[in-house]
């Protein structure tokens, strides 16, 4: 008995002494890319991991459904319900599409008529003021069994929930907003079991998003219960350069359309801010289109491809109650989600451009395990041949690399030195995965 002990004890000592070996060993990739195949100010990492909520949350991008994409204004706790019930008959669950987001319109017009204390008043002119008490009531005719019901339903099936609010007098859609009721929202919505806020930036009364999203995260820490904070600004105020500290994810531009201008346009506007991603707290170019039918196949495998590369939340916005066979290919890649939930947690970004109006496109970024994911991105109106040279991935050319294709799911060559090109078809996405084959000092 006493030497099985001894021998545990031993055996913890030396797994504890590996882990620390491994920790000690990866830190220098994390901070600055001290690999002698990358180029260290290629996938400028200074500002990662710097500000960061620690609620434990986003090590990896949040991934889910949200209502909005698809249905709009047009919800109820049916087709909140039966959309869980798909993401488990789908298999998407089981891949991380766990959170299940209502969005905008859940609530009645107006708060109910419980008296507090300090009602909240807000002077919209001169003469005119707004006096607002009560709580957030869930609408009756289309949520009427409540909230808390509907979270024990999704907790049932071993998903999370998630619910909207404004940090301004109103949402979007007119209903009661959360600004200056921080604190009882948040309470009302832990005490529902709600796992997941998007805070959105309707009728804020023009006071800075600065002043208004940090109440909220106090407000929801407050209640004990451990919830996703989604800042949903619309990049209004660089949030990337301040709700690390406040949330899990911030949204860097306006709302997306499902359409190839809209998507593309944010896809470059999120780029800007790969340097301040990380682990913690993410860039949100908001969610999915795929499957929405504005755009064809070859572009919502892009819109996914760079999403997932991106390190964006993947967030389906379409019905999942009916997705195509092609929709459903999509969005369940595992290699690409992959990409997106790798444990390094850095965002790819924009590394070369070429052709007319830059439109034939190489976004890549670094993984774990010093291999690289690799995009080629055909935005030009016809086939054109795409071409990675080594030195625009921050490889050094003698280098050689086993490339993996994860849209065919095949190993395409053990060694490529200096270039790679693939045709692609116009509006098409290839995603590969790079593994040096060179040993480096860091590889474990
Ligand atoms: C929700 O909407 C669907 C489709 O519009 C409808 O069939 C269903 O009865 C509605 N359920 C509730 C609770 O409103
Ligand atoms: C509240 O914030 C503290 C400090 O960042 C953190 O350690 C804790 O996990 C948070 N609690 C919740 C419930 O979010
Ligand atoms: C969608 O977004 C694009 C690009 O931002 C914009 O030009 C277009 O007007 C938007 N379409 C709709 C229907 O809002
Ligand atoms: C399912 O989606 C198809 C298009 O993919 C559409 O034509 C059909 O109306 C949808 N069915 C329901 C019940 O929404």
């Amino acid at each position: 008995m006493a030497d099985n002990i001894v021998s545990i004890s031993l055996l913890i000592l030396s797994l504890s002494a590996i882990s620390l070996t491994i920790a000690i060993r990866v830190v220098p990739l994390f901070e600055n890319y001290e690999n002698p195949s990358f180029k260290s100010n290629l996938f400028d990492t200074s500002k990662y991991g710097r500000l960061q909520l620690n609620n434990g949350l986003a090590r990896t991008p949040q991934m889910g459904w949200n209502s909005w994409n698809f249905f709009a204004c047009n919800i109820n706790e049916t087709i909140i319900k039966e959309t869980a019930d798909a993401l488990i008959s789908t298999g998407l669950a089981d891949l991380g599409y766990v959170y299940v987001n209502i969005d905008d319109c859940w609530s009645t017009l107006t708060r109910n008529s419980k008296v507090q204390s300090r009602p909240v008043t807000f002077r919209l002119s001169k003469f005119s003021w707004l006096v607002v008490q009560g709580d957030l009531v869930p609408d009756p005719e289309t949520f009427p069994s409540g909230i808390k019901a509907l979270a024990d339903y999704i907790h049932g099936k071993g998903l999370k929930l998630g619910i909207y609010s404004d940090a301004g007098v109103f949402t979007c859609q007119v209903r009661p907003g959360s600004l200056d009721h921080e604190n009882d929202d948040a309470e009302l919505f832990a005490s529902w079991g709600i796992d997941y806020l998007k805070y959105d930036n309707c009728f804020n009364l023009g006071i800075k998003p600065e002043k208004r999203y940090p109440p909220m995260r106090k407000a929801l820490n407050a209640t004990g219960r451990t919830i996703f904070y989604s800042l949903c600004e619309w990049g209004v105020d660089d949030p990337a350069l301040w709700a690390g500290v406040v949330g899990n994810s911030w949204r860097t531009t306006d709302d997306i359309n499902d359409s190839w201008a809209s998507m593309t346009t944010i896809a470059d506007l999120n780029d800007k801010w790969a340097a301040y991603a990380g682990p913690g707290g993410w860039n949100d170019p908001d969610m999915l289109e795929v499957g929405n039918g504005g755009m064809t196949y070859q572009e919502y495998r892009a819109h996914f491809s760079i999403w997932a590369l991106m390190k964006a939340p993947l967030l389906v916005g379409c019905d999942v109650r009916n997705l195509t066979t092609e929709t459903l290919e999509i969005v369940s890649n595992e290699e690409v989600i992959a990409v997106n939930q790798d444990s390094l947690g850095v965002q790819g970004r924009k590394v070369s451009v070429a052709g007319t109006d830059e439109c034939s496109q190489v976004w890549a970024g670094p993984l774990s395990g010093n291999r690289l994911v690799v995009a080629l991105w055909n935005r030009c109106s016809k086939t054109v041949t795409v071409t990675a040279k080594w030195e625009a991935l921050g490889l050094d050319p003698t280098t050689s690399v086993s490339v993996r294709d994860l849209w065919k799911h095949k190993d395409v060559s053990g060694d490529v030195v200096a270039l790679f090109s693939a045709q692609v078809e116009s509006h098409d996405c290839m995603m590969y995965i790079f593994t040096p084959n060179t040993v480096s000092r860091y590889a474990i």
